[in-house]
């Protein structure tokens, strides 16, 4: 049975990820940045200097939620603890949402510390469409979830990820993060249609885009977080905002971390983009009608 849809959150505009390299710069300046997406666990701990900082950032921006240690996927049960903490850190900066991946990070205790893919049967889906329902009714919140970049597939599957996502979505009525660097790298890695994963995917579950840099190996490609976001990334994001319309966005940006300003810069190529996509979409339409 399909889940009620919750009302989708409202748009934020354009983000970055918090990294503590550049607390001090942003509360001490006033960058255009409209909201930080934290990565949870980070702060995830009773107190100190972590959630003293966040508290003064979510005074001041809308922040979202992002984890990295659900394993939504995996076999072994749901650590509550790990809920419990994540609802607690909820509770108190009330997040615009709070995501994490479609994948498993490790099972029977070990953790290895990766977004690991599934394969995409029916199987899995019951499985991981099971581990939803329990995660949004601890959380009491729709959970959202992104597809995750890999470098393997598994040898049987009965749909595609997007057909996933959707079914996924579907029945549990989460929301999407849909990271536009890690379909680039999955359409590259895999030889699918990158476009057939963006016109794949329910639009109005979609409330967030990641952008990022990956590192192009010549035969393969690793989603590496650690450059700028590429020009071919720059032209399927296009391609999403014109599909999707205005989606809140964020660059990760997870190693080689830069001075504050070009991630800025970065975030105002997205504005830019973003502006012709919508513009060129509106003209379109105008013609259409
Ligand atoms: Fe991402």
């Amino acid at each position: 049975m399909a889940a009620s849809i919750p009302a989708k959150p409202p748009y934020l505009g354009f983000g970055l990820g918090l990294r503590p390299q550049h607390y001090q710069e942003i509360l001490e300046g006033e960058p255009v940045i409209d909201w930080f997406e934290i990565i949870s666990e980070n702060y995830m701990i009773p107190g100190g200097r972590p959630l003293a900082m966040l508290e003064k950032f979510r005074a001041r921006y809308p922040v979202v939620m992002h984890g990295v240690s659900l394993s939504l996927a995996s076999t072994t049960p749901l650590d509550m603890d790990y809920l419990k903490q994540l609802k607690e850190l909820a509770g108190r900066i009330q997040p615009r949402w709070i995501s994490d991946h479609l994948c498993w990070t490790g099972v029977h205790g070990f953790n290895l510390h990766d977004l690991l893919p599934i394969p995409y049967t029916q199987e899995a889906l019951d499985h991981v469409t099971a581990r939803v329902y329990k995660v949004q009714e601890f959380l009491g919140h729709p959970l959202t979830i992104e597809n995750v970049s890999s470098y393997v597939r598994f040898a049987r599957s009965d749909m595609t990820e997007w057909e996933f996502l959707s079914e996924l979505t579907r029945r549990t009525g989460c929301w999407l993060l849909f990271d536009i660097n890690n379909v680039f790298v999955g359409a590259f890695n895999h030889g699918y249609r990158a476009m057939d994963f963006i016109h794949g995917v329910p639009a109005g579950q979609v409330v967030q885009f990641h952008l990022a840099g990956h590192s192009d190996m010549g035969t393969y490609i690793i989603d590496t977080h650690d450059h700028p976001v590429r020009a071919e990334v720059w032209d399927l994001f296009r391609a999403a905002v014109e599909h999707f319309g205005p989606i809140s966005t964020m660059i990760e940006r997870d190693d080689n971390i830069p001075p504050l300003h070009e991630l800025v810069a970065e975030l105002d190529e997205a504005r830019a983009i973003a502006r012709e996509a919508l513009a060129q979409g509106k003209e379109e339409l105008c013609l259409a009608g």
